[in-house]
């Protein structure tokens, strides 16, 4: 949709890839506004006229540039760290639709969670508890909680992304979260506000979403019965996108299904959406440096790297890669592994590709939008990439590229 060809270009929206190539160099990340918007838009339209908040989840696509606009649409954050409570501040972003999720908030990320009187902190452990409650006393605030539920539900998913297991550190067990609730009711500076659940990444399929979201549910109007009253339910994020071809359900399929489970109770809605929102909005453009034929495979050497994106490596992810010139029918293609310049052999971004692509030509890598330049690094001393945001024919640069002496301006050498 927003990356298609046009006249011979692959584009971002308007915008040929070539031409951003020319002005902001490679490798570099490009988004599309519109493509970003749409698919806030899918989750407000699902919600329709529940009360309910979208809390965009930063740790997918951080750059300042894609927070302002998730807070000009109106979307809330859901944070894990006191770094990305600064971006959604520089960002303009409003504080009081931050939820702090994680399971190692430090006292000093708690103290700037409170004195910016963010929605609600999600307490991952009985421990955190005490830790909240300690530090609101100190600042004579009431910390607003809810609990993360660990709703042992198997997302059927990545086993490295998937959260809501019994055996996975995230969340508090099913069976200990009324005792907490009344632990929190009983502390003065503690005020359960709302109860949530996030059982992982990448789903494809709706009904164990829809099922954490109803045993969460069931959960609340327990914890109600015994005296104290919630007002959100947050069903996490983890709705998936296509990738490859794999079978992929809508949103609306997903945020129907918990809607439906809510049914007539008064209560706020939560979603953080992170990857839905982002991660086919945007794309790593990156160039080929060298053709290299190999005994057994060939490759494509490109300027980005696995420090720029790690999901192949990691999970052996796959990415579609797109040759920037639209390539003709006639086309000879070749198989080839697209690899980085890293000294590592899990440096990939893709493998057994037919591509018809040379030295010095451009390529796309898609759905590079989420978990791709929040996940990057400086590994072998590579600057990071530039971010581009795409909006309509005019290319911004939202982020420009790093430069080596920033690498190691924060080092120094001892006075031996
Ligand atoms: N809420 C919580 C509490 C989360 O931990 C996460 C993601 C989300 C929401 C957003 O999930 P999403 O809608 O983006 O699936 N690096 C991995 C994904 C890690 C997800 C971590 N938690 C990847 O590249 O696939």
């Amino acid at each position: 949709m927003e990356f298609a060809y046009r006249n011979g270009a692959l584009c971002a929206e308007q915008v040929p890839l070539d031409e951003i190539a020319r002005r902001f160099g490679t490798p570099c990340f490009i988004y599309s506004r519109a493509a970003v918007e749409r698919q806030y838009r899918a989750y407000a339209q699902a919600l329709g006229n529940r009360k309910a908040l979208v809390a965009y989840s930063v740790k997918a696509n951080s750059n300042l540039a894609v927070l302002a606009l998730m807070a000009r649409l109106g979307a809330g954050f859901d944070i894990v760290s006191g770094g990305e409570l600064a971006r959604v501040l520089a960002a303009g972003g409003d504080t009081r639709k931050v939820v702090f999720s994680g399971v190692g908030k430090s006292e000093e990320e708690i103290e700037r969670a409170l004195r910016a009187d963010i929605l609600c902190l999600n307490i991952e452990s009985e421990p955190e508890l005490a830790r909240v409650a300690a530090v609101a006393a100190r600042l004579g605030k009431r910390a607003p909680i809810a609990l993360r539920i660990n709703p042992d539900v198997d997302a059927k998913t990545h086993p490295h992304v998937s959260t809501g297991l019994r055996q996975s550190k995230f969340g508090v067990p099913y069976a200990e979260a009324e005792r907490l609730y009344r632990e929190a009711a009983r502390r003065p500076h503690l005020e359960p506000v709302g109860i949530g659940c996030h059982i992982g990444s990448l789903l494809a399929d709706p009904a164990p979403w829809v099922e954490a979201a109803a045993r969460v549910i069931e959960l609340a109007d327990h914890i109600e019965q015994g005296g104290i009253s919630l007002q959100h339910i947050d069903v996490g994020g983890g709705i998936g996108i296509r990738y490859r071809d794999e079978p992929q359900r809508s949103i609306e399929d997903f945020v129907g299904g918990a809607l439906r489970a809510l049914g007539a109770r008064p209560k706020t809605l939560i979603v953080d959406p992170g990857r839905s929102i982002v991660g086919n909005a945007g794309v790593l453009l990156t160039r080929v440096e060298y053709v290299k034929p190999g005994a057994a495979r060939n490759f494509l050497v490109v300027d980005a790297a696995m420090n720029d994106l790690l999901r192949p490596a990691l999970y052996d992810a796959w990415h579609e890669v797109r040759t920037v010139r639209e390539p003709r029918a006639s086309a000879a293609t070749s198989v080839y592994d697209v690899v980085g310049p890293i000294c590592e052999s899990a440096d990939f971004l893709a493998r057994d590709r037919a591509l018809a692509a040379g030295a010095g030509d451009l390529l796309a890598i898609l759905s590079a939008g989420a978990y791709s330049m929040s996940m990057s690094s400086n590994y072998n001393s590579r600057p990071r990439a530039a971010e581009v945001l795409v909006d309509g024919a005019v290319a911004h640069l939202v982020r420009r590229r790093e430069e080596v002496p920033e690498l190691f301006a924060g080092e120094s050498i001892p006075a031996w």
